[in-house]
């Protein structure tokens, strides 16, 4: 069974959902350990909750932060994780981490990548007046929000909307579409290539999620 590593910075729903998806058995796969960057982060207190081990790493032990993302590697590494999940991991991941897991990096934006990479997504796609936003799934390469895009949902942006009501709108479908990316990875059904990826039997308007209600489970 593939197992998870997560990395997480602070509150951890999208952290949540991905422990509910396995707890229901729609995502076939074991939470092995989170790393966070942060003592404070309220999804070591879901880790806790859940049986999962969870490790404290901080950039600031370490001498550099390649020596930092070596060591995280060495723990993921140590516990057999297959696939690495980004889940509000606030920091871009480095070169030593991205070799020993190529396209088994994945993270979640709360943009319509390639728009808005980077922090504060939903403010920039408010200050832009766009009028359609969402999230996007990607596995990881070495620069900021720039992997091939594994799936996407969208959401209207609404004229009186604040980053806060904003967000809250694309949250919804992050916890809809990481679970669901991370099962199709643990099903073995995407392919990668060049920076496209295919999903094997895709299903139209499932694989590709656009603003209306989806159906519960999906
Ligand atoms: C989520 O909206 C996620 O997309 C975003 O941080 C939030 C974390 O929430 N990630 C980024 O902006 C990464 N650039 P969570 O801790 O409740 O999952």
């Amino acid at each position: 069974m593939l197992k998870i590593g997560v990395l997480a910075s602070g509150r951890g729903s999208n952290f949540q959902a991905i422990i509910n998806a396995v707890k229901t058995g729609y995502l076939k796969a074991r939470v092995e350990v989170l790393i966070t960057d942060n003592s404070a982060a309220y999804a070591i207190k879901r880790a806790d909750d859940n049986g999962i081990a969870g490790l404290v790493m901080r950039p600031a032990d370490y001498a550099s932060p390649d020596t930092y993302y070596e060591a995280v590697a060495d723990e993921l590494v140590k516990r057999g994780v297959g696939l690495v999940v980004l889940a509000g991991f606030m920091r871009v991941v480095r070169k030593p981490l991205i070799d020993l897991f190529p396209m088994s990096i994945m993270n979640i934006h709360p943009a319509l990548l390639p728009s808005f990479p980077g922090l504060h997504a939903q403010r920039q796609a408010i200050s832009y007046g766009v009028k359609i936003s969402g999230c996007t799934v990607h596995f990881v390469d070495e620069g900021m929000d720039t992997g091939p895009v594994i799936i996407q949902a969208a959401v209207p942006v609404y004229c009186d909307d604040t980053e806060e009501s904003l967000s809250e709108r694309i949250l919804e479908y992050e916890h809809r579409i990481f679970p669901y990316a991370i099962r199709l990875f643990a099903e073995g059904r995407l392919e990668v290539k060049g920076r496209v990826v295919r999903i094997q039997g895709q299903v139209k308007d499932k694989d590709v999620v656009v603003n209306p209600p989806l159906a519960k489970g999906d």
